[in-house]
């Protein structure tokens, strides 16, 4: 009589047990899809690169796209812009962009920038984090006569200049950050990842 109760009873631990492995057969199954699932949720969480075309920018344009969550700005530069950034170095906090969490290794130039023609910077002040204007032309009445172009945060008036440097004396302590990025081909930055070879 006890055998037939243990009897019955193995045969259900035995079901029980195969319910259990076609259980997890079932999971894993599903775990591949799931698994290839994962990496994009989690790069989207933490922002995934971000392919952008620039091949319509006109010189002295600016666009801007998302990247976590946050503005990234792309502005062709003139080369009358491009020599008229060392002109304002005497007057910037970090003119050579000494403090390297503002930027990448290889944005670490006077221009701030893999080609100088195209600067690239997340769009958020680096004093409380509202996101600078674009003011691209020169000597606008609001800004004085010494404007040379360059961004202007309202919320409590840091000047930048068109390279994102901060200047002197404003609430913003650094420059504006230069994300990781790189060039696919002529037409396409990709920003969020460093370009193959960087440190
Ligand atoms: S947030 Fe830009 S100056 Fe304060």
């Amino acid at each position: 009589m006890s055998n037939t109760i243990d009897n019955g009873k193995r045969r259900f631990l035995t079901t029980a047990a195969s319910v259990v492995v076609g259980g997890a057969g079932a999971a894993a199954v599903a775990v591949p899809f799931v698994a290839s699932m994962l990496p994009s949720a989690k790069a989207q969480a933490a922002g995934a690169p971000v392919e952008v075309e620039i091949s319509k920018l006109v010189f002295g344009q600016q666009m801007t796209v998302e990247w976590r969550g946050k503005p990234v700005w792309i502005i062709r530069r003139s080369d009358e812009t491009l020599k008229s950034l060392p002109s304002l170095n005497s007057i910037l906090q970090d003119p050579s962009s000494n403090m390297a969490s503002q930027q990448p290794d290889y944005c670490q130039n006077a221009s701030r920038a893999i080609r100088e023609e195209f600067l690239v910077l997340v769009g958020v002040c680096t004093h409380l984090g509202c996101s600078p204007t674009y003011r691209p032309e020169l000597a606008p009445e609001d800004l004085g006569a010494d404007w040379k172009g360059g961004f202007y945060c309202p919320c409590h008036g840091s000047r930048f200049d068109l390279a994102g440097r901060v200047y002197s004396g404003m609430p913003a302590p650094t420059n504006l950050v230069v994300p990781p990025y790189f060039f696919q081909d002529d037409n396409r930055i990709v920003i969020g990842e460093d370009p193959q070879g960087a440190a």
